[in-house]
């Protein structure tokens, strides 16, 4: 039986294999209407989401599924001090699969060991969002034809956003990805991620002004500046509205540029942004059903 905690826990084959599933979920959904009649999925989220949440319930109902969960810790029994090796324990009588969102870095694992049905990270605290990286993977992929030989450019938050860090972890496995770094001083790249690009022999450049580098890039990760994760709200204020793409910026770039962000957005890009059709961030919304189709059905075959 496997989970998924990190994008790495599939190798680059086994990616190839589920994103051509997910291609073949997206040509002929029809196929897959009935693949998990009578399975049922659990989504444990101590954490706010629409996007994660409602892909991974649309996914197992397109697969004939059924879906069951809780949407916030304080309508679960979390609130009364449950711990979430318990919350497992219990689930794994209920639901074949789980996918879980918690704000506290480790909990997917910490469950995982004691789970006796596939775990899904769904994102934890400021570390890992492999779902989401998932979804970025197959987008680029179907958009661009390769995963590999770009530039790309991440912008915002890359000190707290967990969708950045996944999604660099798993770039760094194709061959030639040049990564610009755009961020406020205080945003920046954690170092780790910085020293792992070095002893790999990686380029990267860091960035202030997204002015300065989009005309370079193939494709432009934006993020958002993310309220939660701060200690104080002057903090939060003062770098929220750092990087506004707009029309104008967006002249500067390629005209095959693609523009991907995890979403919600706050301000970061522009509404007048969304009509161009270098704006794939809705496009990817929808991939991200499709991959997670592909993940419970590999997930739900390795544990038969
Ligand atoms: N991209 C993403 O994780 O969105 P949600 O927080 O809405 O799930």
């Amino acid at each position: 039986m496997r989970h998924l905690m990190n994008p790495l826990d599939f190798s680059v084959e086994e990616l190839d294999k589920l994103f051509d599933l997910a291609e073949d979920i997206e040509a002929d959904p029809a196929k897959y209407a009935h693949a998990c009649t009578d399975r049922k999925l659990a989504t444990c989220f101590y954490e706010p989401s629409t996007r994660t949440r409602l892909s991974f319930e649309a996914a197992m109902l397109n697969l004939g599924g059924q879906v069951l969960g809780f949407s916030d810790a304080g309508s679960s029994s979390a609130s009364k001090g449950e711990s979430v090796s318990d919350t497992i324990r219990v689930i794994s009588c209920y639901a074949d699969i789980c996918a879980m969102r918690h704000p506290k870095e480790g909990a997917p694992m910490v469950a995982a060991e004691r789970s006796r049905i596939p775990v899904i990270n769904a994102g934890d605290g400021g570390h890992q969002h492999p779902t989401q990286t998932l979804t970025d993977l197959l987008t680029i992929r179907a958009l661009k034809g390769r995963l590999g030989n770009f530039t790309i450019g991440l912008c915002g938050d890359l000190k707290f956003g967990r969708t950045v860090h996944s999604l660099i972890n798993a770039l760094i496995r194709y061959t030639d990805i040049h990564f610009i770094f755009i961020s406020p001083p205080e945003l920046k790249v954690p170092d780790y991620i910085t020293d792992m690009l070095r002893e790999k022999g990686i380029t990267y450049e860091e960035v202030i002004r997204l002015e300065d580098s989009i005309s370079q890039l193939d494709l432009l990760y934006m993020t958002r500046v993310q309220r939660e994760r701060f200690f104080n709200e002057e903090d939060y204020v003062r770098l929220k509205d750092f990087y506004i793409l707009n029309k104008e910026k967006m002249k500067s770039a390629k005209p095959d540029m693609l523009v991907l962000h995890p979403l919600p957005r706050v301000n970061e890009i522009s509404v007048e942004v969304d009509d161009d059709p270098r704006a794939v961030y809705f496009k990817q919304a929808q991939y991200g059903v499709y991959v997670r189709m592909a993940l419970i059905l590999t997930l739900l075959n390795s544990a038969d």
